[in-house]
């Protein structure tokens, strides 16, 4: 016959085991959960062949592949899920970004991010346009900071972005290409001057550099 203490106890520690499994499956998920900078690297090789060459251009229109090198984490990983969900169209972007899992999109996020912080040495550009941007830059500075490093890790920097890339990104949000309800009322009463100032303002200052392979 079993005897009743004996099930009892069998339960017991199934439910003990069953519970160190889970709290195990949890450790690795909380451990991972600003993403794997091993993982990313292999995932992120494929990117190279865009954002790891300087001044790389995107075919049409014609701009320039933006910087990744200084970004945000966060931004980045944002930014992916954007194109995955298209709010953000690129036919290129939406095919990379569309077949990574969400882990996948935080480790190469990762990856891009462990290659340095904002690059803040050296002279910055200048000029009629930058002197306008910087003026005009002002209403700007509370999210992406006085010379464009964002003080917040959601929202991009822009100090060093290619100058083109800006201004792409920038008629994006007026034409509603790319969908941010945030960007979208910071640019709606902007004419095509004041987003060409931005652009040159912004691109003049240091931070954001090509992300190079090993
Ligand atoms: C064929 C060239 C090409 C390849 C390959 C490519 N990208 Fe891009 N990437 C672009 C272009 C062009 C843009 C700008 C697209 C736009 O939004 O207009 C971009 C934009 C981005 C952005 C947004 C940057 C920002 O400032 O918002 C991120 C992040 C990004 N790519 C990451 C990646 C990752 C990660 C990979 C590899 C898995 C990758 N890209 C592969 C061309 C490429
Ligand atoms: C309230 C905060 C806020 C303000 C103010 C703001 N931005 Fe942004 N900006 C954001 C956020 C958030 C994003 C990312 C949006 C997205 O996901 O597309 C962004 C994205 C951008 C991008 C795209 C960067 C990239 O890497 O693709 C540019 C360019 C930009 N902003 C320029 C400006 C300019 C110029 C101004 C001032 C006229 C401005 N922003 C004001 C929050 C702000």
């Amino acid at each position: 016959m079993f005897s009743r203490q004996g099930w009892v106890l069998s339960l017991l520690s199934a439910a003990v085991l069953a519970t160190g499994m889970a709290t195990g499956t949890w450790g690795v998920a909380d451990a991972r959960a600003e993403g794997d900078v091993e993982r990313g690297e292999a995932l992120a090789y494929t990117c190279m062949g865009c954002h790891g060459i300087p001044g790389y251009r995107n075919a049409f229109p014609t701009f320039r592949v933006p910087k990744l090198g200084g970004q945000h984490e966060q931004a980045l990983y944002l930014a992916l899920v954007e194109y995955a969900e298209r709010r953000r169209s690129h036919a290129t972007m939406y095919a990379q970004a569309a077949t990574f899992s969400d882990q996948d999109k935080r480790d190469i996020a990762a990856w891009f991010a462990s290659r340095g912080e904002p690059r803040t040495e050296g002279r910055t550009g200048s000029g009629p346009r930058v002197a306008r941007g910087r003026d005009k830059s002002q209403v700007c500075a509370a999210c992406h900071g006085e010379t464009g490093i964002s003080p917040s890790p959601e929202w991009p920097s822009l100090a060093g972005q290619h100058e083109d890339y800006l201004l792409h990104s920038l008629r994006q949000y007026q034409t509603g290409e790319r969908q941010n309800a945030v960007m979208a009322g910071q640019v709606q009463n902007l004419d095509d001057d004041d987003l060409r100032d931005l652009a040159a303002f912004y691109a003049a200052q240091r931070g954001l550099f090509t992300t190079r392979p090993d």
